[in-house]
């Protein structure tokens, strides 16, 4: 953590990658060493590094680990060995459109490098520090661009989030969480309130936790008091983050956000998402095309070694939903504040 209380969940030192163990947070504040692709897609894979931002750039280190395990000068050798490790960290996690989008970048700087496999390299390092820094720049625009769309209110706001969408999920800042910060900041916030985020809890873990890092007063409820509390008028805008969102604005994120933005619609408060817009995969129309992860049933069933339930049942455990575009007020990006239907004007913005 940086002095100014701010997190950082990959940080690139003495030439490996730091990951903060977000398996252990927030019991421990920890950080696990990458220094190999393979072990990479494996944090990846087990959420020591999640969020969607945060695996795009942990994938473009893992990238560039990949390429410094590469022996050879060929470069045709090196390339091929370049897209088995860009496979393999596709296979981590389906959702999050970051982890592809971060990928094809560093392919591309790969294929458009016409030197030696050494000279791709120092390109692919330097790739992957600029997909770094310019995600940090991303969140503190969408931060601040948030302000702008918060209901003026004549108390100071309460705000609902849901997972972690914040410093962990991102290079640093947040995006929803971002947009907290930036009310924080301002004067205008009185007080987050939590989603705890069944089941993987990353509301109840990570985001009071980055909360209580900075002083923001925070309140965690489980999911399923949302609808009661804005029924006591205690909400006046719900931001979540994304994972996927589809040309027409229809939007991937946690489990429990498209529940929790029916619940928003239904009691007359506005629902944002925040996202930059290396969120926006632009090759699928609608919601339905986004890949919704499942993931392993023992998360649901079991509670540290408690097992909750009986022999004899099935599960289910989709780790995403799809928040249609109708339920979405507006999407806060780096580039400005967006209905979904403003989307598609901003295709050629997205750098690849
Ligand atoms: O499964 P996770 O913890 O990776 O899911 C994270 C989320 O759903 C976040 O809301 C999303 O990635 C946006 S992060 C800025």
């Amino acid at each position: 953590m940086s002095q100014n209380n701010l997190v950082y969940p990959v940080i690139w030192q003495n030439n490996s990658v730091s990951l903060i163990d977000q398996t252990r947070l927030p019991a421990e504040y920890s950080y696990v060493e990458i220094h190999r692709s393979q072990d990479m897609a494996q944090a990846i894979k087990t959420m020591i590094v999640r969020g969607a931002p945060a695996i795009g750039i942990a994938a473009a280190y893992g990238i560039y680990l990949g390429a410094r395990e590469s022996e050879t000068s060929n470069r045709d050798e090196f390339i091929q060995h370049l897209e088995q490790v860009a496979q393999m960290l596709r296979e981590t996690r389906p959702t999050a459109v970051n982890l592809f989008w971060a990928i094809s970048r560093m392919l591309k700087a790969t294929y458009e490098t016409i030197g030696t496999v050494e000279e791709i390299k120092q390109t692919l390092l330097e790739t992957a520090h600029a997909i770094h820094n310019e995600d940090l720049q991303t969140c503190h625009k969408i931060g601040d661009r948030g302000l702008s769309v918060l209901p003026e209110t004549p108390e100071k706001l309460t705000l609902l989030t849901h997972c972690n969408a914040g410093g962990l999920a991102t290079a640093g800042y947040g995006t929803a969480l971002g947009v907290v910060r930036s009310a924080w900041r301002e004067g205008r916030l009185s007080r987050l309130f939590a989603d705890e985020t069944r089941p993987r809890l990353q509301g109840a873990k990570l985001t009071t936790w980055e909360c209580v890092q900075e002083g923001i007063p925070v309140t965690l409820i489980t999911d399923s008091m949302a609808a009661h509390c804005m029924k006591q008028n205690l909400i006046h805008a719900v931001v979540v983050g994304a994972d996927r969102i589809a040309a027409n604005g229809d939007a991937a994120n946690k489990i429990g956000t498209y529940s929790l933005a029916i619940v928003a619609k239904a009691h007359n408060v506005p629902f944002f998402v925040a996202a930059p817009l290396s969120t926006v995969d632009f090759s699928i129309t609608d919601g339905r095309q986004i890949p919704i992860e499942e993931r392993n049933s023992a998360e649901i069933y079991q509670v540290g070694e408690t097992i909750l339930t009986p022999e004899g049942v099935d599960y289910y455990n989709p780790a995403f939903d799809v928040t249609p575009a109708e339920l979405i007020t507006a999407i806060i990006t780096e580039e400005g504040v967006l209905t979904p239907a403003d989307l598609t004007k901003y295709q050629n913005k997205q750098m690849v």
